[in-house]
């Protein structure tokens, strides 16, 4: 009833169950000889879980704004004044947020102890969850604090999915879209659990890969669709979910793809369609100025020639330097972008 992918990364390599129905499988996927668990979550998730050994709950706040190392001091104390030790383990049971702050602390708390993750947000379970990126955010910027810290394993259970309110799914789906267009796989064909499973093989891979973000550049193409993304989140004028900004960005990237020359109208038409299929906009939000949009993107952390995109070509998506900066405007209007 499940299917489990394994992230290769020698003693720190780990399952990634995947299924309806998954979390019963919580108690095996324990590191062995836990006595004790920590559940980190948010009050609004209210997703059962039995880890199957003495377990006590610490709720954490809603949104990026609980995202913070005041969260952290918190659960830490918390779990010191309860007695949790080196020998126990956490299971974050939550979105990115959740599984971030959570892995994070675990990182901290006793120099390290064991994390298990089960996300309960589509997001968290083709991309927060898996990786070991745990951090949280600064008053000075997002993410500027955290760790890799690799889980002991990953639940993703698709019932927790079913109260998963209707804009973070779709949010979840922009995410998803990105992965159709990694490899020759056909998700489009799969249903759920196959999907999910597949988006996390091909993290899982690229992580294995490039643990750390090095300077081979692996991951960059996990940033597909991100470079415009980040630019319309950054401007924040408007109320985008990431993977609303993301799905827009896939958009984007294609069109841009085809002025350049590097794929056909119809691999265009191919990513309207996934996108339009989790009911992701297509198009930017109105009153945009081109202008900035492309200053922004030009300043990319990932930029490291002028304007850089992660683009589809002959040779699949892969990174693509020096962009002319007439063409990437010129892209911005098949996004609705004002001239
Ligand atoms: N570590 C990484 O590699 C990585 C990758 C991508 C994103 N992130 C981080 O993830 C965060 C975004 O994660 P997210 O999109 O999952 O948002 P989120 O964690 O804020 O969750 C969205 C909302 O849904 C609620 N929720 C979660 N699961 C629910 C459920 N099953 N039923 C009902 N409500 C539920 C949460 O309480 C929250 O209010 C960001 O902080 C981002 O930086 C991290
Ligand atoms: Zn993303």
């Amino acid at each position: 009833v499940t299917t489990s992918v394994r992230v290769e990364l020698g003693d720190r390599g780990y399952d990634v169950v995947v299924g309806h129905g998954a979390a019963g499988l919580l108690p095996e996927l324990l590191p062995r000889g836990v006595q004790r668990v920590a559940v980190v979550t948010q009050p609004g998730i209210g997703f059962p879980i039995d880890p199957g050994v003495e377990h006590e709950v610490f709720p954490i706040g809603s949104g990026e704004d609980a995202k913070t190392l005041a969260t952290v001091e918190e659960l830490c104390a918390a779990w010191s004044r309860g007695g949790l030790t080196r020998a126990d383990c956490v299971v974050a049971v939550g979105g990115g947020v959740v599984t971030d702050v959570a892995g994070f602390a675990a990182a901290v708390y006793h120099r390290g102890i064991a994390v298990v993750h089960v996300p309960t947000t589509l997001l968290g379970m083709v991309d927060a969850a898996i990786g070991g990126k745990t951090g949280v955010n600064l008053p000075e910027g997002k993410n500027l604090v955290g760790a890799f810290w690799q889980p002991a394993a990953v639940v993703c259970d698709l019932d927790s999915l079913d109260t998963l309110p209707e804009r973070e799914r779709r949010s979840g789906g922009g995410e998803l879209a990105k992965y159709h267009f990694l490899t020759g796989d056909d998700l489009a064909a799969m249903d759920l659990e196959a999907r999910v499973a597949a988006a996390v093989a091909i993290k899982a891979a690229v992580v294995a890969a490039d643990e750390t973000e090095g300077a081979s550049g692996v991951r960059a193409t996990l940033n597909y669709g991100h470079t415009l993304a980040h630019a319309l989140e950054t401007v924040g004028r408007y109320d985008l979910r990431h993977g609303e900004a993301v799905g827009i960005g896939l958009v984007y990237a294609a069109h841009l793809a085809l002025r350049l020359g590097r794929v056909d109208e119809a691999r265009v038409a191919a990513h309207r369609l996934v996108v339009a299929g989790y009911d992701l906009p297509l198009d930017a939000p109105p009153g945009l100025d081109a202008g900035e949009l492309v200053d922004l993107m030009a300043r990319d952390k990932k930029a490291v020639d002028g304007l850089t995109f992660v683009l589809d070509g002959p040779h699949g998506v892969e990174v693509v330097a020096g962009v002319d900066a007439d063409v990437v405007r010129a892209a911005l209007t098949d996004v609705g972008v004002q001239a």
